[in-house]
């Protein structure tokens, strides 16, 4: 099955990042987790998830709460900048970022590097693998829209947090689960999470 990296920042919605994870072990996927500092915060904000701990407890937690074992769920702190995902060398089969700070888009389309989740990223262009951003913001700048086009244009997938409306949403899981299926259907995972159109 896949090996995919996952990051999650510091913009609202950390929700589909959790719900991303849990979709992509259900369908028997392997997650490489990495979470920037601004991440957690909204993170604890929104999910009342607190990973304000060492990086070793913070592993354990998500493993209970996701129950699954570290063989499919690895977590990598942000500052581990020596972490497997930092080299080319380590394959995977692609990235996402959900959701996606125009703080780490900015980064990424200027090649920063300044933490894991920005090298992780840096290395999946260079090594001309699938980046899928699910950035949130609004509204956007001019800057921020300059830095996504460079990325689109470079073959980054943006599929930003915008659900339809046909699908008659009943709950704001509806919302998170229409979003998550558009990102899986662009990494070609099977899922059941939106109605679609026929
Ligand atoms: C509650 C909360 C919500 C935020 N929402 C957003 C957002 O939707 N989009 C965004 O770009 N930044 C948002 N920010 C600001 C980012 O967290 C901030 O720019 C941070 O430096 C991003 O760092 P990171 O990219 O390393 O996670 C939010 C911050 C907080 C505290």
């Amino acid at each position: 099955m896949g090996k995919y990296i996952i990051g999650i920042t510091g913009a609202s919605g950390s929700i589909y990042g959790m719900r991303l994870i849990e979709e992509c072990l259900k369908a028997g996927h392997e997650v490489l987790l990495t979470i920037t500092k601004s991440g957690k915060i909204v993170m604890k904000e929104e999910v009342d998830l607190d990973l304000d701990m060492s990086p070793d407890k913070v592993e354990e937690k998500l493993l209970k709460y996701f129950k699954v074992s570290r063989d499919v769920l690895k977590y990598y702190d942000i500052d581990y900048i020596s972490g497997a995902i930092a080299s080319g060398s380590f394959r995977t089969d692609g990235m996402i970022i959900a959701p996606c700070s125009m703080s780490t888009v900015s980064a990424i389309a200027h090649g920063s590097s300044n933490n894991l989740l920005e090298r992780a990223a840096d290395v999946i262009l260079k090594e001309g693998r699938p980046m899928l951003l699910v950035p949130r913001e609004t509204p956007l700048s001019v800057v921020h829209l300059e830095n996504l086009l460079k990325l689109a244009r470079i073959g980054v997938k943006i599929v930003p947090p915008m659900p339809s409306f046909y699908t008659h949403p009943e709950s704001i899981d509806d919302i998170v689960n229409n979003t998550i299926g558009r990102i899986l259907d662009q990494i070609n995972i099977d899922h059941n999470l939106c109605k679609r159109w026929s």
